[in-house]
């Protein structure tokens, strides 16, 4: 079942390596990715700051769907062509967000082998860049990576503001979607002070917001796609946008804030990014939070009728998680077992220990398909 592979000449196994711009050069020309050590710059802070002025993106520079991403790529907090580092990724999300080192690296790791150039070290925030060639020996399939941008493997189903693949534009800021948004706000949202009557977002917000976002899938996509790995990073996004984009002062979202930055990907002025780093485990129980009132099983719609997926009781499941699983069995494909470049090799080994880490399951091997 696995496909036949070309065969690559096998560089020497000891990897000399030159430092050319803070990046590590193997001798292969892969760049060597390595987990930073966490930080201890953790603490509330004014975002942005001086050196990171909000810039519009240029034609040739690439945004997504990811509202986070896009906001630190137009201040400068990752590059701003939108072509990032596993390592710039992580620094610039803790810079600008706060998130912790081990869930940027399982975001990041995850995306740099899904969607990205795992032996050059490079990541498209949004689709297919000519600064990203194809992967060594195609073994991903003949097209160069298609960023995060592209459907399936992690850009999924049920979005917030973006539409389903199959109905409409999954990857921009759709204005009809948060209209919805706020009209959750208006309903179930707090009155504030500062900032208004029914002016702040709520757990009860979100629980509403995102089960009314799953019904209008259910109905609308004939396809949608709801399986474990997807429901997580789903529930999870609706967990960051409480605990990430909300003002570190007083963990208060107002809804100006939350405009600003999926509608201008630009910080709202006067604002502190969260005075502790947040967490995976504080955004796994975060998203059962909102997943709790309104649970949904994995499945897909089959023929617009929605079928659940069958239930898994094999030894691993039981004892790990049903999502890892997911994500590195049907989601990452199987022909990254079989990297020879030693740098590419390297790369793969550290990015499938970086994602096992926050779940603390065993690791898995990718088994999913190639070219998707
Ligand atoms: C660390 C690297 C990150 C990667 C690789 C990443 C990737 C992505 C991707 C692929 C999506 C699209 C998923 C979909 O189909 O809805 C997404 C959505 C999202 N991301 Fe990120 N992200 C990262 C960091 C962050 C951070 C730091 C935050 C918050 C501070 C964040 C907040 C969000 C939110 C709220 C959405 C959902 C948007 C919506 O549903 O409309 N992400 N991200
Ligand atoms: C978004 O940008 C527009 C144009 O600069 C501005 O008028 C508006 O107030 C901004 N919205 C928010 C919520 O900051
Ligand atoms: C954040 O909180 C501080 C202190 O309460 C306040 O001065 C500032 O305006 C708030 N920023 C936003 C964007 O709400
Ligand atoms: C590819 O990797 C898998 C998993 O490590 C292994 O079982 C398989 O034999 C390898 N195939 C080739 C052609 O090397």
């Amino acid at each position: 079942m696995f496909g036949t592979l070309k065969a690559f000449a096998f560089i020497a196994a000891t990897l000399s390596t030159s430092v050319v711009l803070g990046a590590a050069t193997a001798s292969d020309g892969g760049v060597i990715i390595t987990l930073p050590p966490r930080s201890t710059d953790v603490g509330i802070k004014k975002v942005p700051d001086a050196a990171h002025p909000f810039i519009a993106p240029g034609p040739n520079d690439q945004r997504g769907p990811c509202p986070a991403l896009n906001t630190l790529a137009n201040h400068g907090y990752i590059p701003r062509n939108g072509v990032a580092s596993f390592e710039e990724i992580l620094a610039g999300t803790r810079e600008g967000f706060n998130m912790d080192r081990d869930l940027a690296g399982f975001l990041a790791g995850f995306s740099m082998m899904a969607r990205g150039n795992a032996f050059l070290n490079k990541l498209s925030i949004g689709s297919v860049s000519p600064l990203i060639p194809v992967v060594p020996g195609a073994i991903d399939g003949p097209a160069p990576p298609g960023g995060i941008a592209k459907h399936d493997r992690f850009e999924g189903d049920v979005s917030m503001t973006r539409q389903d693949f199959n109905i409409g534009d999954d990857v921009h800021f759709q204005i009809s979607l948060f209209d919805e948004f706020l009209s959750a706000i208006e309903e179930f949202g707090d009155d504030n002070a500062l900032h208004g009557p029914k002016s702040i977002v709520n757990m009860k917000v979100m629980q509403e917001f995102k089960f009314q976002r799953f019904q209008e899938s259910q109905a609308a996509d004939k396809t949608v796609s709801f399986h474990s790995s997807r429901i997580a990073s789903s529930y999870n996004e609706a967990a960051f946008i409480l605990t990430f984009f909300a003002n570190g002062t007083d963990g208060l979202l107002s809804k100006q804030a939350l405009t600003s930055i999926f509608q201008n990907q630009t910080f709202a002025p006067n604002w502190f990014r969260r005075s502790s780093p947040g967490t995976f485990d504080f955004i796994v129980d975060t998203a059962a939070e909102v997943l709790a009132p309104h649970p949904i099983q994995p499945g897909a719609n089959v023929n617009g009728v929605y079928v659940l997926d069958p239930p898994d009781n094999s030894q691993f499941l039981r004892q790990c998680n049903a999502a890892y699983s997911d994500f590195v069995l049907n989601n990452l494909p199987h022909t990254l077992n079989n990297v020879t470049q030693p740098t590419f090799k390297k790369n793969i080994q550290t990015l499938l220990s970086i994602v096992a880490t926050p779940f603390g399951c065993p690791e898995l091997l990718p088994a999913g398909p190639v070219g998707q």
